[in-house]
């Protein structure tokens, strides 16, 4: 028998303000530090116009009704909300979003909300940005305005999209500014630094008189060791650890475990550097834990791993030129080929059972937690325009395996309530600029018109009969 979703299960499809808005200058915005990064010389895009998100948001949600979908994941650009991040409230950048949030039940679809999607206004980002303990106050202080301003309308909140992304971006790989390279302590100390942040969110929030249910959103992908040999996998358990581990025990465990710290100061070691969190974050962090409402995952590929002596050497794929990435760091290990897996374009592995294993792993590691939205998946694609006649089916098919994989780990007992594609329509991409496309709806960044994919309409008959189509 076909499996159908849960009754009430949530689709939807994810947007982020930077990536979709556009109307940088509209509204008493002030600039974020991607507004000042892609004006650099060396940079080939900028973000100004988007998809122009912030003037067309009736269209787009318009469409994604037309989908049958029922949640969008929106976030609030902090920099239209306090332009320059902690002085004044900007009534207009209010407004915008009410207008916004209220658009989206006039459709019947709820929104998600995130307060940071890697958009730090630019004088806080120059200050150091998740670096600067400042910034905790300055966030915790932008949430307080959000929840008053919007509490009464938003029912599902979200601190932060996805911390290792950013600190992997901003301190590792190096393609986010700063642009620091090879950084694992400033990752580190920065991750630690949005976990307390995330906590006195939460805090505030619950001490509000607003109700409604709060969360974290990480990027969660499954690291496998390509071999079973000890090396290698030391080597994937180091990755993990780092990049999901760390999180996932403060957020909800409370505390980092014995084993995270072990393995987080072994990787330190190797610079000449350790992580010695004080009492006082760890009391807050533990104070909070059992009141996240749930954990948001964003999936998109899993890595295979093989241990590695040399010096570390990241090589970025931003342009979609098949095989051309490297991603190496001493003293943890190695991302390598494994030639059974299809990767996209970007070299990004295939496998949904990633996606399966990862849910598992959150349902038997994180039992106090159960309630899992999938709150970002997709496929990354050089969508062919064709006439406006666009056959994404490639998109479809990668969909339909993870959204199969979804109901594969609800049959097996996770409380799966949800699944966002990203993205609603084709938005900007960090650092691979305008033609990796992601969207359900096609979008022509010279003009700003939309067309729908042929996964828009594949979705609409997904959602109708609530189970997976051909
Ligand atoms: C997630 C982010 O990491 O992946 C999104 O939350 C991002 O903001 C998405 O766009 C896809 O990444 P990319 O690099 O392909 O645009």
């Amino acid at each position: 028998m076909t499996k159908q979703f849960p009754k009430d299960f949530v689709f939807g499809a994810a947007t982020a303000a930077f990536q979709a808005e556009g109307g940088v200058h509209e509204g008493g915005r002030g600039p974020c530090y991607w507004d000042e990064y892609l004006h650099r010389p060396e940079s080939t895009f900028n973000g100004d116009h988007a998809s122009g998100f912030y003037y067309k948001f009736k269209e787009d949600l318009a469409h994604a009704k037309e989908f049958g979908l029922n949640g969008i994941r929106i976030s609030i650009a902090w920099t239209r909300v306090i332009p320059d991040g902690d002085g004044e409230v900007n009534q207009a950048g209010i407004d915008f979003y009410h207008e916004l949030i209220d658009e989206c039940w006039k459709n019947g679809i709820e929104p998600y909300v995130t307060l940071h999607h890697f958009d730090t206004p630019l004088p806080l980002h120059k200050s150091g940005d998740w670096l600067d303990r400042k910034n905790i106050k300055n966030f915790k202080r932008f949430a307080k305005v959000c929840f008053e301003e919007f509490g009464d309308k938003v029912n599902k909140w979200i601190t932060i999209n996805e911390p290792w992304s950013l600190v992997a971006g901003q301190y590792i790989i190096g393609h986010f500014p700063p642009n620091t390279r090879y950084s694992v302590k400033d990752a580190v100390e920065a991750m630690h630094n949005m976990m307390v942040a995330h906590a006195e969110a939460v805090k505030t929030f619950k001490e509000s008189a607003v109700s409604g249910e709060i969360g974290i959103v990480h990027i969660l992908e499954s690291k496998y060791p390509i071999t079973e040999s000890e090396a290698d996998r030391e080597a994937a358990k180091r990755e993990d650890v780092l990049a999901n581990q760390f999180m996932l025990d403060a957020n909800y465990k409370g505390a980092y475990s014995e084993e995270t710290l072990a393995y987080i100061r072994k990787i330190l070691s190797y610079s000449g550097d350790s992580f010695e969190p004080s009492a006082e974050d760890m009391e807050l962090i533990s104070e909070v834990s059992a009141q996240n409402d749930f954990i948001g995952v964003n999936y998109y590929a899993s890595h295979f791993i093989a241990s590695y002596d040399g010096e570390s050497e990241i090589v970025h794929n931003g342009t979609g030129e098949k095989g051309s990435s490297v991603f190496a760091l001493k003293g943890i290990g190695k991302r390598v080929d494994n030639p059974n897996i299809p990767k996209t374009d970007w070299d990004w592995p295939i496998y949904p059972k990633g996606l399966y294993d990862m849910i598992m792993r959150l349902y038997t590691d994180y039992p106090e937690h159960k309630k899992i939205y999938v709150t970002e998946n997709g496929l990354g694609y050089k969508d062919d325009f064709n006439g406006g006649n666009i056959q994404d089916d490639a998109r479809i098919d990668y969909i339909s395996q993870h959204l199969n994989a979804v109901l594969e780990a609800i049959e097996d007992g996770a409380d799966v309530r949800g699944y966002f594609l990203w993205s609603l329509m084709d938005v900007l991409s960090w650092t691979n600029g305008f033609n990796k496309r992601y969207g359900f709806l096609y979008v022509d960044f010279d003009t700003q018109d939309r067309y729908v994919k042929k996964s828009g309409r594949w979705m609409k008959k997904v959602t109708e009969e609530n189970q997976l189509v051909s």
